[in-house]
């Protein structure tokens, strides 16, 4: 007897898919854009996703900071989640960093979002800061977005930071939540 041979890839392609997407995770990056306004004030030398390892994807982030010591620093965080476009979803926090870095607690969103940068960063202290921002090899983990029980969707995270009352630039990270089913 023959045995059809097409039937037999498809099966193991689509049994290799469901691997690939059991393993993936349900927290990934998309993509990464980060812009600062003022050449003279800051300019970013890297921002990239850079694939560590099988399905491991880290962020590398270098702003070099131009004018230093960087004092009296603002944070505004906005979330959105994709429809037909970004729209403005859940959080938009504004933060005083200084006051923050003292006071983590007082600012839960905002807390939950250093938290997942801050072990691979060095934007970690309290104020002042009289260096570069690095982030190196940040990694999204599955725990990160367990706290928040957003939908299966597309995301994007928007950072934009002000110094002396000025903005001075953003970053913004795409990311996809994917629990396989609606929550
Ligand atoms: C977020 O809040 C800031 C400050 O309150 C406001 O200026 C901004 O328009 C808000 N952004 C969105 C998308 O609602
Ligand atoms: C950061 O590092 C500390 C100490 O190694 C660890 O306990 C914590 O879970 C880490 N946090 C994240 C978000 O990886
Ligand atoms: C902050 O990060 C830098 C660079 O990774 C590290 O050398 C330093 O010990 C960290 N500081 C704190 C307070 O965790």
């Amino acid at each position: 007897m023959m045995v059809p041979s097409i039937p037999f890839r498809v099966f193991t392609f689509a049994a290799l898919m469901l691997i690939l997407h059991e393993t993936e995770g349900i927290f990934k990056y998309k993509n990464i854009k980060c812009k600062c306004y003022e050449k003279s004030y800051c300019e970013f030398t890297t921002c990239e996703l850079k694939v560590l390892g099988r399905g491991i994807v880290g962020l590398n982030m270098h702003a070099q900071m131009n004018q230093l010591p960087v004092t009296r620093v603002k944070a505004q965080v906005t979330t959105f989640r994709r429809f037909s476009g970004y729209r403005p979803f859940l959080y938009n926090v504004t933060v005083d960093v200084c006051g923050f870095m003292k006071n983590p607690k007082r600012y839960p969103f905002f807390f939950m979002v250093h938290d997942a940068i801050r072990n691979f960063s060095n934007f970690n202290h309290s104020c002042p800061y009289n260096h570069d921002i690095i982030i190196n090899r940040m990694v999204l983990t599955d725990e990160m977005i367990s706290k928040i029980p957003v939908p299966s969707g597309y995301y994007k995270l928007l950072i934009s930071m002000a110094s002396e009352g000025i903005w001075r630039g953003e970053v913004e990270a795409y990311v996809e939540v994917n629990v396989g089913y609606d929550r």
